[in-house]
């Protein structure tokens, strides 16, 4: 190693850009695969090591392609792997396990999306070789993948055999009983002028999947392409063998039928060798500036603070689909937890983000949901509702996939019945539609997707509920909130509170357009049979859905909330984090006060006008007493809330806790696939919370409360027609404003509204 050169050094960031591991360790190694996965929203792969040890879990997932052979449910596809890569020198496999790993590093390039590796090995007779590696999968291009691997050795010659294949003997990960299932059947395999070609097809949505493989060897000065899947080579002792791979993969989804794919897949494999590594390097390299650019949060002093932040940003960038027919799955597309199910994780915890610095990506999530509507009507009309029920766990066609059996807390085998019961998905919808327009103020959106939304979704709130005539109220029965210890109960607050809200925004809306007199207002109206009387019916039902609030001002989480056994929260574990009380079993949990996970809390997160400083701090502090954090959605919501309220320090400990939570794997379960709300729920304290930008009355309002370990930060948000760079610090904001069609911007600035100019600087300091 001491004279061998590291080939990939000069590429790689620095500092806070880089996440490492420094050494192999075989019981984090599918945690590290899911935080190493790479990506470019087209497709992801996990960041397997190239030998793939045993043990590993290679993971490359297609946004949208999923299939339903052979399981419960609709489930995400593991498809072949194209990273793989295996070597035997002097006749003993090269990798992890089976040799001596004298040192052993990876860095993920979070800036510039590769992923690097270094590994010295020894033999068994104490022969030495230098591996290195370099992969990415292009954000320029997102049907090509490359990778590099430079292989020296050491201490004598070496005779080396290299085995490198698209491998299609990938699997996904049986959950419970169901085993290991395969997705699909390999009904290709061709090899045209160097180019190794295969194409699998899925079993049961009949989906194909291409891949074209090339491979470039440099040894003793030569380079030659081969389409060979096992060579052999001799390498002199300190001469390095590189081995190129140039793949693209491209699916029937996008191209339309079979014939085309193969050609295109083989075209423009030829057409990236050509390129060559290189360049198709530094056109991803530059892909990935551009999204940095809007996407970045620049926060001061902490680095690793400021890696963490980074690392949930690059998260959802990659995971972001190219197109409206998928949406991010609840793990993202990094492993096969919730077997790649979308729930409302995107809608309300991620969209912000999509929202305020790629609003194109954000369209496309919400137009994902549009798309399902007509499943979502399908599902209403099912169970006897009028309007859009979207399922609480969607895939592909927008039909309910939730399973019916899962694993508890303990291990034990439970029915779950979130499917027909969380319902508060659906208003969770119509509120992120609405969080899209008043930041983006699309019009265009709105009429062509928003509003049919939107009022679908009251549609069903209005059927959903039940009247009760001896208090004259409209209850919401059988359901469940976000807190999922407590299933089949009555008017919990949170859901109650978004159906009203629903139904309020959609009366304010028809009025609104109404009022405007607008052609294609009238068209929608008339093709969704929208009359007047259920507009006045909406208003009359969204009056009367309770919400119970007791003398203390404290809203209870659904009807019999206060009745139930209350026991204090005695111990904490290794993260100061509630664990679950061991006198309890998870199925006595629902005679307790304890909830899951944020909850009631979340309304004054959502709708933070709606009720006084005061009661926020009193249900905040009863809440917290109370929440177990038994999902990743829930410390990002209590700090964001409990910032909010006031409760600084315990809200920085949720903050901090659910920032490094798949970083440090502190759920337990990063393994199978990175947690994508929490992602989002980060992002939100750091941009809501922090820097304090939020929309009010459709003005953007800027209130910093930086914590004490910030000192400054850097952002750029996209809203309107406006780009703004924003430094925030201690009791100041620096905003340079730009616009292509604007020339002025009026927003609140610590409580004062400021006119900004485009082009121009503007420093406020608050008194
Ligand atoms: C949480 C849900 C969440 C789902 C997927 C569950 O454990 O309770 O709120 O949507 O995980 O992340």
């Amino acid at each position: 190693m001491e004279k061998i050169r590291d080939a990939f050094e000069h590429i790689i960031s620095k500092g806070s850009w880089l996440i490492k591991e420094t050494s192999w360790e075989r019981n984090d190694q599918e945690v590290r695969e899911s935080q190493f996965t790479l990506g470019n929203g087209y497709l992801c792969s996990r960041g397997v090591l190239e030998e793939i040890p045993y043990d590993a879990h290679p993971g490359t997932y297609m946004a949208g392609l999923y299939d339903e052979a052979g399981s419960q449910v609709t489930e995400i596809v593991n498809l072949p792997n194209p990273i793989n890569f295996k070597l035997i020198a002097q006749g003993e496999k090269v990798g992890v396990i089976a040799m001596d790993t004298i040192s052993h590093n990876r860095v993920l390039d979070m800036q510039k999306g590769i992923l690097k590796r270094r590994t010295v090995y020894a033999t068994t007779n104490k022969e030495r070789f230098d591996y290195q590696s370099l992969r990415f999968f292009s954000m320029a291009n997102p049907h090509i993948g490359a990778m590099q691997i430079h292989f020296t050795p050491l201490d004598a010659d070496a005779d080396i055999i290299v085995e490198t294949f698209t491998d299609t003997s990938m699997t996904n990960k049986g959950i419970l009983s169901e085993g290991r299932k395969r997705h699909f059947e390999v009904n290709k395999f061709i090899n045209v002028k160097n180019i190794d070609y295969v194409c699998v097809r899925t079993f049961q949505r009949k989906i194909g999947v291409g891949y074209a493989n090339h491979l470039t060897v440099t040894n003793e000065g030569k380079s030659y392409g081969t389409s060979e899947k096992i060579l052999r080579l001799y390498i002199k002792k300190g001469e390095t063998a590189t081995f190129t791979k140039i793949f693209t993969i491209h699916s029937t989804r996008d191209l339309g039928f079979r014939g085309r794919l193969e050609r295109r897949g083989v075209a423009s494999c030829a057409k990236a060798v050509k390129k060559g590594f290189e360049r198709l390097l530094e056109e991803h390299i530059e892909a990935w500036r551009r999204k940095w650019d809007i996407s970045d949060i620049d926060i001061r002093p902490d680095v690793n603070l400021q890696a963490a932040l980074r690392f949930n940003i690059y998260h959802m960038i990659i995971c972001s689909p190219p197109d409206s027919r998928s949406s991010v799955p609840a793990r993202t597309l990094s492993g096969e937890g919730y077997r790649g199910h979308i729930f409302w994780d995107t809608e309300i915890f991620m969209l912000p983000f999509y929202i305020f610095t790629n609003p194109e990506t954000a369209k496309r999530l919400l137009l994902y949901r549009y798309k399902t509507l007509p499943a979502a009507r399908r599902n209403a009309r099912e169970r006897g509702y009028k309007g859009a029920l979207f399922s609480w766990e969607s895939a592909d066609t927008g039909k309910e996939v939730t399973p019916e059996w899962h694993r508890d807390l303990d291990g034990k085998v439970i029915r779950i019945y979130t499917g027909k019961m969380e319902n508060h998905i659906v208003a969770d919808i119509a509120y992120a539609v609405n969080n899209y327009f008043i930041v983006t103020a699309d019009e265009e959106f709105m009429l062509e997707a928003g509003l049919e939304i939107i009022f679908e979704c009251a549609r069903f709130w209005a059927s959903r509920v039940e009247y009760n005539k001896n208090r004259d109220v409209y209850s919401i029965k059988n359901i469940i909130g976000p807190d999922e210890f407590h299933i089949n109960v009555s008017d919990n607050a949170f859901t109650n509170v978004m159906a009203r809200w629903n139904l309020v925004r959609a009366v304010q809306l028809c009025r609104n357009y109404q009022a405007r007199d607008m052609r294609r207002f009238k068209k929608l109206v008339k093709r969704i049979k929208l009359r007047e009387s259920e507009i006045e019916n909406w208003a009359r039902v969204s009056n009367r859905i309770p919400i119970r609030v007791d003398r203390n001002g404290i809203i209870e989480c659904f009807n019999g909330f206060f009745k139930r056994k209350y026991m204090p929260i005695r111990e904490l574990d290794h993260n100061f984090m509630p664990t679950l009380p061991k006198k309890i079993s998870p199925r006595q949990l629902k005679t307790t006060q304890f909830v899951k996970q944020a909850d009631t809390v979340m309304i004054f997160h959502l709708l933070p006008d709606s009720y006084p400083l005061s009661q926020r701090r009193k249900n905040f502090d009863y809440y917290d007493k109370r929440t177990l954090h038994k999902s990743s959605l829930s410390p990002s919501m209590c700090a964001l809330t409990g910032w909010d309220a006031g409760s600084f320090d315990k809200a920085y400990h949720y903050f901090l806790f659910s920032l490094y939570g798949d970083i440090e794997n502190k759920h337990g379960s990063t393994d199978g696939g990175i947690h994508a709300a929490s992602l989002g729920g980060n992002w939100q304290m750091v941009f809501h919370a922090f820097a304090g930008i939020r929309i009010k009355g459709g003005v953007l309002t800027i209130n910093p409360s930086l914590p004490r370990e910030v000192n400054a930060i850097y952002l750029n948000i996209k809203f309107r027609k406006w780009v703004l760079g924003i430094t925030v610090s201690k009791n100041k904001v620096k905003i340079l404003p730009s616009s292509k069609d604007e020339p002025a911007l009026r927003i609140n600035i610590f409580g004062k509204s400021r006119g900004l100019r485009n082009g121009k600087v503007s420093v406020f300091e608050s008194k």
